[in-house]
């Protein structure tokens, strides 16, 4: 039986998991984290699912080592390519944001838009979640590509951002949709561009704001929420500290203390252990 004090992990390729982080801050704030970004390999979405599904195996075993009493893939592009088969190989609670965002969508809309990495837009994950709750709900999904890149380079209200996400949705406006799935965690980061080139009447889904209620159900079901005060999020990156201590001051509102670790000692363990070197 695992300690209700333990940390939850959580991780994503960079900045992206931030936005479940974040969720994690405003809806169970006593909890505590452990956050690892795989920055020296993103993006996610670019790779094929035998390397995403190789990542994902590092990750949980060096999360398992630190010992935490949950794992959530705050990221789509895992949860779409590795949950199913992961979430046998461990003994530690594994949720994935799709089966949530799934669910949120169906209940909001019969027109359906995914904006997602190419990998997840190619695995049809969300697609195929939507239509087993209610196959009459219509979905299309569209790979963004561009975006992963842009929001890791801090260029949130470029013009040429605005260009690229208007050339996105454009397909998914064509269609007359009355909700979108922001089918990749980073892309709550670009809400105010994307929000202002939709109709007011477009329904946004964040599965950021669903996985954390369904992590917390979880957690009191089998009796593991923290009763105690919480740790200080330890934060983890597989590239370089500063740069994502940098990038994440924004949307944590303070700068993170950040730990480097060696990708290809994932599974061994942590190697350097100085902040921001
Ligand atoms: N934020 C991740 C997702 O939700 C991964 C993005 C990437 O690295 O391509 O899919």
């Amino acid at each position: 039986m695992k300690n209700s004090n333990l940390r939850i992990g959580l991780f994503d390729s960079g900045v992206g998991g931030l936005t479940v982080l974040r969720e994690i801050y405003r809806q169970m704030p006593s909890e505590s984290l452990l956050y690892f970004a795989d920055s020296a390999r993103l993006p996610y979405g670019m790779r094929s699912p035998e390397e995403i599904l190789q990542f994902v195996r590092e990750i949980l075993d060096w999360m398992c080592k630190q010992d935490v009493k949950m794992v959530i893939m705050a990221c789509n592009t895992s949860s779409a390519l590795a949950l199913e088969t992961v979430r046998q190989e461990y003994d530690v609670p594994i949720l994935g944001v799709i089966l949530s965002g799934a669910r949120a969508a169906v209940k909001l809309g019969k027109r359906v838009g995914v904006i997602a990495t190419t990998a997840t837009a190619k695995s049809h994950a969300y697609r195929q979640a939507i239509q087993e709750i209610n196959p009459q709900t219509q979905v299309w999904e569209i790979p963004c590509p561009e975006f992963v890149r842009l929001i890791e380079q801090n260029q949130l209200h470029t013009n040429y951002t605005r260009q690229i996400a208007q050339q996105y949705l454009k397909p998914l406006l064509q269609k007359n949709i009355d909700t979108l799935i922001y089918g990749c965690t980073h892309y709550k980061h670009l809400e105010k561009t994307i929000c202002s080139l939709l109709p007011a009447s477009v329904q946004i889904v964040d599965p950021a704001e669903h996985i954390v209620v369904a992590a917390e159900k979880e957690l009191s079901l089998l009796g593991l929420r923290n009763n105690c005060f919480p740790l200080p999020t330890r934060f983890c990156v597989s590239g370089p500290p500063q740069q994502f201590a940098d990038l994440s001051r924004q949307w944590l509102g303070y700068y993170p203390q950040v730990e480097k670790i060696q990708v290809k000692e994932l599974s061994a363990g942590m190697v350097a252990l100085n902040p921001l070197d």
